[in-house]
């Protein structure tokens, strides 16, 4: 399959400081499964934020789904949006939604009847360990059961693209491995997968993913050289 995300030379600076991230040239195929990983400080989350439209490059181009989002208005980003599942690293729940409410909420901006939505969201809360905690709101749940309530309602529409933050910062090993199963899943289902994260053994679990190493901003190889632009096949 064609690539589902294109950076060119792509660079990021928050304000008048210095580029927290530089000339990033990269392919992400169609139904990949990816894992961005590098230092605290390194720039993944912005490189995500980028990949789930929160910020705009200062410069390069990015193409997202085969379009040049360079070239797309300001008023195509919702739907763009509306094709990628993210997973925050500080969740983002809605506070005074329950469990349920808020894994239901992506069904139900799709338009989806009551009846097609109980099912599905309750099998995920299920699948996630979350079955008794469907009414609980937000405040009242671990940082841990947050962190599920929003992997669950990051994959629950089956996006296209799924980008997610340090998705198991905040659950044991055994979770980690239950949620990473999830999103092989979804994987298998064709979704792309892009997650960033510490967890070294997330990435000894993932086999068949393909590592991308951010460095001071910078996508470095496996031994810490700069990743040479034009060798794109990933
Ligand atoms: N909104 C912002 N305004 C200014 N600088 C920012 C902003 N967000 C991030 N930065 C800076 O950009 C750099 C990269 O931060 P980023 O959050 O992308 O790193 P990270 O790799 O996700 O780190 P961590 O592993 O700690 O989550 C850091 O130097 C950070 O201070
Ligand atoms: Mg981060």
């Amino acid at each position: 399959m064609g690539p589902i995300v294109e950076f060119d030379s792509v660079g990021l600076r928050y304000g008048t400081g210095a580029e927290v991230l530089r000339d990033l040239d990269c392919r992400l195929s169609a139904g990949g499964f990816y894992l961005l990983m590098g230092p605290s400080g390194a720039g993944k989350t912005s490189l995500l934020k980028l990949l789930y439209l929160a910020q705009r490059p200062t410069r390069g181009r990015i193409s997202l789904f085969g379009e040049d989002l360079t070239e797309a208005p300001r008023e195509a980003m919702p739907a763009f949006r509306r094709r990628i599942g993210v997973v925050f690293q500080d969740f983002r729940l809605i506070p005074h939604l329950s469990a349920f409410d808020n894994v239901a909420l992506p069904l139900r901006v799709a338009g989806r009847r009551d009846a097609e939505i109980e099912g599905p969201v309750r099998e995920l809360l299920a699948w996630v360990g979350l079955a008794d905690r469907a009414s609980a709101r937000p405040p009242t749940l671990s940082g841990g059961e947050q962190q599920r309530v929003a992997i669950a309602r990051a994959v629950i529409g089956q996006p296209e693209l799924l980008v997610a933050d340090e998705p198991t910062g905040n659950v044991d090993a055994d979770m980690a491995a239950r949620l990473l199963h999830l999103f092989q899943e979804l994987n298998r289902l064709g979704t792309t997968i892009v997650v960033a994260t510490h967890d070294v053994g997330l990435l000894a679990a993932a086999r068949g993913a393909q590592l991308l190493r951010l460095e001071q901003g910078q996508l470095v190889d496996r031994t810490g050289a700069l990743r040479n632009p034009p060798a794109r096949v990933m």
